[in-house]
């Protein structure tokens, strides 16, 4: 007997862990106060209508876990600009633990090559206890989506915060149509082995509960396809997974910049007013080499600001005729890695000022202030631009430059980011652990003459803005229902 599927609903549900709203608290009343985010998906469900759907997202702070309570988690309309959002009040031990003690510093760490020393990880009874609380998070996202789904809707389920949702939701529901979506990089075989066993059959598992699954590239797609060969002997097919007589398909969208969006910002008055402080500090006549970054540790900032010290060291031409504009904006600090490599920036940021900076010329101009209205301004006024992370899932700011730089700004890019894919042809690739070869690269991006690099410029924005955060959502939201 063939099951049809069921007739598709109209509804769409969005899961992530980070929603498109967060609260704070203040006042002796403890008045709530939202705050608004942007990004893929946000542009992506709001072109579908506010009724078209739901999205379920975990409060993520004790100001978010206040809000969900007072509004039963249903956000108003008021808050959320008309976007229907649930927001679950996951108790804070489970959610701690689930989101640092597992997404962040084992599975974000996993996928992106991290870990790098002999000590780490170490899977103990601490991890056992957030690995049992990671569970009880995905649970409780899987028994939201369950509750909230009308039959057959589409459930697009993000990240690896909440890779067990799938298997977990279409046990329960299996009339859903159920996607999931990584937004990093995936690990290899011999990596993602690092991981206990179960956990790591757990986790593929739980994502080939979908009817699909999606990645940002070719690249971390085939990584997947290869953990489900290797570790659960699945059978890998043309785009498809087979384990257990259920079929996952496999799909690919490189999200892409939202151009539309950019350049109406960037041209925005607080930006030409950051864009002028920006050009008086860093001097008239001198190149710019930017970087935009959250101070994460997979975007290789430290090595960045190595490499550019090498420039300085190598070709002292180079002295009072270049300034270093690199804006690394504070992120999971709860972690003391983080915590810990944030200050390292600072510290080989002024170290270079020390050594090389003399009166009239500061060769980094560090802010680690989160400002986009600045960091627009940098785009726009960027020479160069330097992206070297050790891996990303695609990596935007590669994307967004090139689609309002004045100065058709050259790119000096990881051959490790997603984003090489689209954007390797007409940018300068380089290896992110080669400190030499990444100033070699600075140097060259810096020289290039001005038609080849007005050439590679425009088609740099052109590639970037190949699948817009609209257009990207909508691709996924079709081939699920083509199912
Ligand atoms: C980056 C990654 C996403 C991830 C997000 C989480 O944007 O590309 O894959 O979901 O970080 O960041 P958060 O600040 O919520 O931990």
């Amino acid at each position: 007997m063939t099951v049809e599927p069921p007739e598709p609903s109209g509804q769409v549900l969005v899961a992530s862990n980070r929603g498109p709203v967060s609260y704070t608290r203040s006042g002796a009343d403890g008045t709530l106060t939202a705050r608004r985010g942007g990004g893929g998906l946000v542009s992506g469900l709001s072109a579908l209508g506010a009724d078209a759907g739901t999205w379920v997202c975990a409060a993520l702070s004790d100001d978010d876990r206040a809000a969900a309570e007072a509004y039963g988690g249903r956000l108003p309309a008021e808050d959320t600009g008309g976007q229907s959002v649930l927001m679950l009040d996951i108790p804070r031990e489970t959610f701690e633990a689930a989101y640092n003690g597992v997404a962040n510093s084992v599975l974000w760490f996993v996928h992106h090559l991290l870990y790098q020393t002999p000590l780490e990880p170490v899977f103990d009874e601490g991890f056992e206890a957030a690995w049992a609380r990671y569970r009880a998070y995905n649970r409780a996202f899987a028994d939201a989506l369950a509750e909230e789904a009308e039959q057959g809707a589409a459930v697009l389920v993000q990240d690896y915060h909440l890779a067990l949702v799938p298997g977990l939701l279409a046990k329960r529901r299996p009339d859903l149509r159920i996607g999931h979506f990584s937004h990093t990089p995936w690990a290899p075989p011999d990596l993602f082995r690092v991981l206990p066993d179960e956990v790591a059959r757990e986790l593929l598992l739980g994502i080939l509960g979908a009817d699909r699954a999606a990645f940002l590239t070719g690249r971390w797609a085939g990584a997947f396809t290869d953990c489900c060969a290797a570790l659960l002997g699945a059978e890998v097919g043309e785009g498809t997974v087979t384990h257990q007589g259920r079929t996952t398909r496999i799909g690919v969208h490189g999200l892409g910049a939202d151009a539309e969006f950019l350049r109406e910002r960037a041209s925005r008055t607080d930006v030409d007013e950051r864009l002028a402080e920006l050009r008086e500090r860093v001097g008239p006549g001198r190149a710019t080499i930017v970087r935009v970054d959250r101070t994460e540790l997979s975007k290789n900032i430290v090595r960045g600001l190595l490499a550019y010290r090498r420039l300085l060291t190598d070709r002292p031409e180079w002295h009072g005729r270049v300034v270093h504009v690199a804006f690394a904006y504070p992120s999971r600090q709860d972690l003391a890695i983080y915590r810990e490599y944030t200050a390292e920036v600072s510290r080989v940021a002024e170290a270079i000022n020390a050594d090389f900076g003399r009166d009239g010329w500061t060769p980094v101009v560090l802010h680690v202030k989160d400002d986009f209205a600045r960091s627009l301004a940098a785009y726009r006024m960027a020479d160069v631009a330097l992206v070297n992370p050790i891996r990303d899932g695609m990596n935007l700011v590669a994307k967004e430059v090139p689609v309002i730089s004045e100065n058709g700004a050259a790119l000096v890019l990881s051959r490790e980011a997603g984003a090489a894919e689209e954007l390797g042809a007409d940018a300068l690739l380089v290896n992110p652990y080669d400190i030499a070869g990444t100033a070699e690269a600075l140097h060259r991006a810096l020289t290039l003459d001005q038609p080849t690099r007005a050439a590679h410029a425009k088609r740099l924005a052109e590639a970037a803005t190949a699948l817009p955060p609209t257009a990207w959502f909508l691709a996924q939201l079709d081939a699920l229902r083509g199912w």
